[in-house]
């Protein structure tokens, strides 16, 4: 049995119940690109709607971290990476919390505990020290040598963004050398690794900064599971692990290059492999681009091909399946979409492989030229420009380039560039930058809208009751989660329809203010999950009929739009219903 399933098994002897792994794409935040941590789809339950499986869950979740994205390649990161995690929904707290983590670790998984050390929170003005969960190790038979009081930058997590549940938190620390582990605990030591973290989440952060109580005491904990498979291991390096044995073998192999010399490119295939075969293979069906999640997928497959390139791996033989394969063949016993979507991971790898090897090597030819004829030791913003146009070199690439020959780039006026262009191309529709380039295309913006005209209709039809509770739009069709009581009948999705069209037949005009969130939430916009936005919203009406915050982009008037169609209607459980529906 492997750590995952010696886990679920674990808490589920402990009343938990397991839940699936969400998508990696968060349904309703405008503010991250991925899911980043297994709480993260929890928030409403959190905050203290009711969990339909109860209020013990445990489960492993899909995590992508781009922030990391440049790391990558040392022993320890990784961009896609599993998080195994329980939580109690106002149930347990404390004290339960961290005698299940003690005994999974050292009963289950057979972990001394002489190897362990823990920290607690050691207060501030707002909450004051964790005596009691100090106790509770103390208990457990942690002398004061291993339990270290630290501050929030190190034993407070969350909010995800600007607000929503935090708390002070226990971390679980494992010693991870051959020497002998010391009487002392000095969480400045790197050999001293966090392996688990207890987050119990008790207070809401407000807009203002400041923390209330919420509605229950909760408990989320994390564990990764590529370090706790290293520990239990017994190796240094997350990268020979048996996680990921086959495909560095697989890739030391088709390279012919050793590990111990090319660690760092051969790490990096192996992560970025793994990181597209789970993007690609999600259901929200993300597919390279120049926007958001696809402009990471796309990133991801263009620096799998530049470092095969480096390790002198064919380009042109199908590597990127072999090394895909294995990974769908590791992973699919747990993620069945992996299985399913296998042939669509094949083709998106193909495909954009064969978009960009096409001009890499003219790309590579020309970024030569461009550092040998550079005048100062910066390349700027318009050469930039040309390797991102012509050569389909993502900015970060060239910056990447340019920092191994510690040269830089002119970001500023490359973003200004890209800017422009975005805004000639596309005649108005409004672009953001979000972890990387983004450009939202014309059909995104359109279902936005219509999102908006959805929402006002449904609650012209079935009452005030609608609002938001999940939203997902890509380039085939838009998705709409809200409250209600029963199915939508035929003819109420009948007179929706109808509505929606004559709003875009209307041809209203839509309009953007931006203020700070304090004023956006003293107007009457409507507001979806509040806690995830920033400190400056942007409220969109549309005529006189819609008013939401929202990160947009919109169209510049309904009558852009074309025909609205709804294709479906379902229960999604817990009182709540989905649209599926598409512009013609
Ligand atoms: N949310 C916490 C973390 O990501 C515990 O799960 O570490």
């Amino acid at each position: 049995m492997d750590v995952k399933e010696k886990y679920i098994e674990f808490f589920i002897k402990k009343n938990h119940k397991q839940i699936p792994s969400s998508s990696l794409i968060p349904e309703n935040d405008p503010t991250s690109l991925f899911i980043t941590a297994g709480m993260q789809p929890l928030v409403p339950f959190l905050m203290g709607e009711e969990h339909p499986k109860g209020n013990r869950l445990v489960n492993y979740q899909k995590c992508v971290r781009t922030n990391d994205l440049d790391e990558v390649g040392d022993k320890t990161h990784h961009t896609f990476f599993e998080m195994l995690g329980n939580w109690s929904l106002g149930d347990y707290f404390k004290e339960e919390s961290i005698k299940y983590s003690f005994e999974f670790l050292t009963k289950e998984l057979g972990i001394s505990k002489d190897k362990l050390a823990v920290s607690v929170f050691k207060g501030n003005d707002t909450v004051s020290a964790d005596e009691f969960s100090a106790d509770v190790w103390r208990s457990l038979g942690f002398s004061d040598d291993k339990i270290a009081y630290l501050g929030e930058e190190d034993n407070w997590w969350g909010p995800v963004s600007n607000t929503g549940p935090c708390g002070p938190d226990t971390e679980i620390f494992y010693y991870r050398s051959d020497e002998k582990t010391p009487a002392h605990f000095d969480p400045e030591d790197d050999n001293w690794v966090e392996i688990w973290n207890n987050v119990f989440m008790e207070f809401n952060k407000n807009v203002d900064g400041t923390y209330t109580p919420l509605k229950q005491q909760n408990v989320d904990t994390g564990m990764g599971v590529e370090r706790i498979t290293s520990i239990l291991e017994d190796v240094d390096d997350n990268y020979l692990s048996s996680i990921w044995l086959e495909l560095i073998n697989k890739i030391v192999e088709i390279s012919g290059c050793s590990y111990d010399e090319f660690s760092k490119e051969i790490r990096i295939i192996a992560d970025h492999i793994r990181a597209v075969v789970f993007i690609a293979s999600d259901p929200a069906g993300i597919r390279p681009s120049n926007s958001d999640q696809g402009y990471i997928l796309r990133r991801l497959i263009r620096r799998i091909i530049r470092y095969a390139k480096k390790l002198n791996i064919d380009i042109d033989s199908d590597f990127e399946k072999v090394l895909a394969n294995i990974v769908i063949n590791q992973y699919s016993k747990y993620y069945g979409e992996i299985k399913s979507n296998e042939k669509v991971v094949y083709e998106v790898l193909a495909n954009e492989k064969n978009k960009f090897s096409k001009t890499l090597e003219k790309g590579l030819r020309e970024f030569d030229k461009i550092i040998s004829n550079l005048d100062n030791n910066i390349i700027d913003s318009e050469k930039a420009f040309k390797l991102y146009d012509t050569y389909g070199f993502p900015i970060e690439l060239t910056v990447e380039l340019a920092n191994e020959k510690e040269i830089n780039v002119d970001l500023e006026g490359f973003k200004k560039k890209f800017k422009e262009h975005q805004e000639k191309s596309r005649q108005g529709v409004s672009g953001k930058f979000k972890g990387g380039l983004s450009s939202d295309s014309l059909i995104n913006a359109k279902y936005h809208t219509a999102t908006h005209l959805l929402n006002a209709a449904l609650k012209e039809v079935l009452g005030d009751h609608v609002c938001q509770r999940g939203s997902n739009i890509n380039e085939q069709r838009l998705r709409f989660d809200f409250p209600n009581p029963e199915k939508v009948t035929k003819e109420q999705l009948n007179e929706v329809e109808k509505i929606v069209n004559e709003y875009i037949n209307m041809g209203l005009d839509v309009t953007k203010k931006t203020m700070s969130k304090d004023d956006a939430l003293k107007t009457d916009a409507e507001a979806a999950f509040v806690e995830r936005y920033g400190d400056t919203v942007d409220i969109y009406s549309i005529g006189d009929i819609s008013k939401e915050f929202c990160g947009g982009p919109h169209v510049k008037n309904t009558s852009e739009l074309g025909e609205f169609k709804i294709k479906k209607e379902e229960s999604i459980g817990s009182g709540l219903r989905r649209i599926k529906a598409v512009l013609k």
